[in-house]
């Protein structure tokens, strides 16, 4: 038996990690075996590429980036997400490759085709089972993110992170089966349900 891959993706300041948090308390109060995850990160040498990539302020070239991240993601998908699932848990990851199509290729100019040469050296065919898209207008979401510590791509100008909105709804568009588009302007209960909607409909859990 091998268990799901359930990732979430959307802007700054839509509730991701309350998200992620929220559904793998749903999961397991259903008896469901979950890992809870993070990208960029979610092991000790991809949280090293993590702290190259959010907290520094280098100028690095696009590509680049695209292949920091995709480093950072083999180490997770090498060492968490694929023995987790070859036993049978499920995973849930706030956020996963739709970040980098969204961030490198939409927001700094990455060509489509070199992000997927990089994707299937990295992580070869892997994809989600579900991802959850918590779509928030970009303003509203940077309001939000105002209180915390900016990150490097929360300092980026709002022409960004507008084409980071437009690239993860164009990825919805184009794989509606895979990813399911939230409403994350609403509270973050209401959030919540629409989540467990999602994923008890999509797995037949009830
Ligand atoms: P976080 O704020 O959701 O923890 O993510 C850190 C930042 O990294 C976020 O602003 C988006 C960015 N990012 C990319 O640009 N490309 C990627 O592939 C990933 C996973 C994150």
């Amino acid at each position: 038996m091998t268990g799901r891959l359930i990732t979430f993706e959307g802007g700054d300041g839509a509730g991701k990690s309350t998200q992620t948090a929220r559904l793998a308390d749903y999961l397991a109060d259903l008896g469901v075996e979950v890992v809870c995850t993070r990208e960029p990160g979610g092991t000790a040498e991809a949280e090293a590429i993590r702290l190259l990539l959010v907290s520094g302020d280098r100028g690095w070239d696009p590509l680049t980036e695209a292949m920091l991240h995709f480093a950072a993601r083999r180490e997770h998908v090498e060492k968490r997400i694929r023995p987790a699932l070859a036993s049978g848990k499920w995973v849930v990851s706030d956020r996963f490759y739709d970040s980098t199509v969204a961030y490198q290729c939409y927001g700094q100019g990455v060509a489509p085709e070199d992000e997927a040469v990089l994707r299937r050296l990295a992580i070869g065919d892997l994809q989600p089972d579900l991802t959850l898209l918590l779509d928030i207008p970009v303003a509203v979401g940077r309001e939000r993110a105002l209180a915390r510590q900016k990150s490097r791509y929360e300092a980026m100008n709002d022409d960004l992170h507008l084409r980071v909105r437009t690239g993860f709804l164009e990825i919805a568009r184009r794989e509606p089966e895979r990813l399911a588009v939230i409403d994350a302007a609403q509270d973050p209960d209401s959030v919540a349900r629409a989540v467990q909607t999602v994923v008890a409909g999509r797995f037949g859990l009830s």
